[in-house]
């Protein structure tokens, strides 16, 4: 048995902030954070546009971002965590800025702020198109400084413990659960190692995966909504899926689909379809920088009536010089696959990239499952609503990762360790005969998620995807009993559970809001929906 004061499951901003300011804190408590894979692989990692951020006081104010923000979550916002977020965000920033993360500048050396779909104001800090890898960068950085921080590579979170491996009754109706830690799957040796910790945290990033086509790296699984889930804790808000309106189109299936930023729109470019023609007008007045959901059903609608596999970026009237100096990886990577985004345009389809919903959270990261904490895309905040604004992401997970290590900070003293827990029982289990098997369920459940959960849903596409989901769930149920742990098998079965929950989630939301959108209920309604419990 393992034994840490805290346990971060994820080390990507959410799970790095966490760690730093609560290393920072306590010098005496003992951290330990994991991955599933390399330290740095994260949707962190992969951010291009950048970090939204009140910087610029004589152009912006808080009040302009908190009313973008609400505005694009279509009334499902926490209107008091919004305020928080964008509030505390600037002073987030500037600790990342202290702790080495490079921002581009303009000549006069003040920082260059870009804007995006949704935004009123330029107010996006980014670095080049990497923001994301540089704050990555930097945040790995100021983690290796601390004496009392250990980091795990290659480990596999696969549960949290709870009363339930102590024998007991476990219901999603009690209000009592605890977290002694978590069951983690050494990746080295496929062993399963026992990691107990006064206190969970939760940071385990997206669940893109579900989808055949998204921008979120091979890890997005949904790890820690499937854990919540399963230890009956509360999860929420999973129809609320985010497309991006421009992916790359790639007919041979690239996966992860690389992005082209919302900030190539931001400087300029605009949405054509294949004939050439400009189309946003017949959707919103923001035209290619409406929010994203009303960009991608835009997209959406325009190639089921065109009956094309794309449509266009056109970037071809962009200062040439400019356009390479901000995006330098979306110009090579257009390059490598012949196209020159000055000269011919780009084809862009919609792709998964983010999910709003998942584990429940108050204002401080707390669960509904005692001593678990949860921070950044695993949870359910509050701050999007029905539809996340563009570059908010990363400024959940910084602030949310500060308010999360607060209040570990202040009352950790008082919780014991439960040293009482049982090892792994890998008894009666066998090595898998067909590793194949596992494989083709998951290209069937990305089929199911994207033919029948996709932009626009129905009840009957619903209904068949859950059905087809319940089939895999009973297969998959039936090997993880009866084989020894793999990492696919533990992600097939998280993925599985994920599908699930956005489906039923979505089934359950009898209007179209924000992000869900179904052809039987068109309007949005101010009745009660029935939630998941
Ligand atoms: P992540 O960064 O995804 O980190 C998850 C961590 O959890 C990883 O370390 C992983 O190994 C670990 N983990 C997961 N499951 C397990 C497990 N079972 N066991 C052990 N470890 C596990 N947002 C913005 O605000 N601005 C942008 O410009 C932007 N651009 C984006 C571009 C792309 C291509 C993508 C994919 C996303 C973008 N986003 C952007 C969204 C944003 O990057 C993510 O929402 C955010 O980085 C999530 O951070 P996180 O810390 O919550 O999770
Ligand atoms: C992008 O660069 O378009 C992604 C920004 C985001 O997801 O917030």
């Amino acid at each position: 048995m393992y034994k840490s004061d805290v346990l971060i499951i994820g080390t990507g901003i959410a799970g790095l902030t966490t760690a730093i300011h609560l290393a920072q804190k306590s010098p005496h408590l003992s951290i330990t954070l994991v991955s599933k894979t390399q330290k740095e692989e994260c949707n962190t990692r992969y951010a291009q546009g950048g970090i939204a951020a009140v910087w610029d006081l004589k152009e912006d104010d808080l009040n302009k971002h908190i009313a973008d923000t609400l505005d694009a979550g279509d009334d499902l916002c926490d209107e008091k965590i919004v305020r928080i977020v964008i509030e505390e965000g600037p002073k987030r920033v500037q600790e990342m800025i202290d702790w080495g993360t490079r921002f581009d500048k303009d000549e006069n050396q003040h920082y260059d702020l870009a804007k995006e779909g949704g935004h009123s104001e330029h107010r996006i800090l980014h670095y080049r198109d990497l923001t994301g890898a540089e704050i990555e960068r930097a945040l790995l950085e100021k983690i290796s400084t601390f004496q009392n921080v250990k980091i795990l590579e290659h480990y596999y979170a696969i549960d949290i413990l709870t009363q339930h491996h102590l024998g007991y009754n476990v219901t999603r109706v009690m209000s009592d659960i605890e977290c002694y830690g978590c069951y983690l799957l050494n990746l080295q040796n496929l062993q399963v190692e026992t990691h107990l910790a006064k206190i969970t945290v939760l940071a385990t990033g997206g669940s893109g995966q579900i989808y055949k086509a998204t921008t979120n790296p091979i890890i997005a699984t949904g790890d820690g909504v499937a854990m919540m889930y399963r230890a009956k804790g509360h999860v929420e808000n999973m129809e609320f899926v985010q497309f991006h309106p421009t992916s790359l189109y790639n007919p041979n299936g690239e996966n992860p689909c690389f992005l082209i930023s919302e900030a190539v729109r931001g400087f300029g470019a605009i949405l054509k379809t294949k004939k050439g023609e400009e189309f946003m007008h017949k959707y919103d007045s923001r035209l290619s920088l409406a929010p994203r959901d009303i960009v991608a059903r835009a997209i959406d609608s325009e190639m089921k009536v065109s009956g094309d596999e794309f449509v266009y970026l056109d970037c071809t009237h962009l200062d040439k010089k400019e356009f390479v100096a901000h995006f330098p990886t979306i110009s090579s990577k257009c390059i490598s696959i012949g196209i020159n985004p000055l000269e011919s345009y780009i084809p862009v389809v919609p792709a998964q990239h983010y999910m709003c919903g998942g584990i429940r959270v108050d204002e401080f990261g707390k669960t509904s499952i005692k001593n678990l904490f949860a921070c950044g895309e695993c949870t359910s905040s509050g701050l999007h609503g029905a539809n996340r604004l563009a570059s908010n992401s990363l400024l959940e997970g910084a602030v949310f990762g500060y308010r999360v290590a607060q209040v570990i900070n202040d009352s950790i003293s008082n919780i014991q360790l439960n040293s009482s827990l049982p090892e792994w029982d890998a008894q009666g289990t066998k090595d898998p005969k067909e590793m194949v098997l596992i494989t083709q369920s998951i290209k069937e459940l990305k089929d199911i998620m994207s033919y029948y959960v996709g932009i626009v849903r129905s009840n009957v596409r619903l209904k068949r995807a859950l059905d087809r989901l319940h089939l895999l769930y009973i297969e998959t149920e039936s090997l993880y009993h009866s084989t020894t742990l793999s990492p696919q098998l533990c992600e097939l079965r998280n993925l599985i559970t994920n599908g699930y929950l956005v489906a039923r989630s979505a089934e359950l939301r009898r209007e179209s809001r924000g992000l869900h959108y179904t052809t039987d209920y068109p309007v949005k309604h101010s009745f009660q929906q029935d939630t998941l419990l």
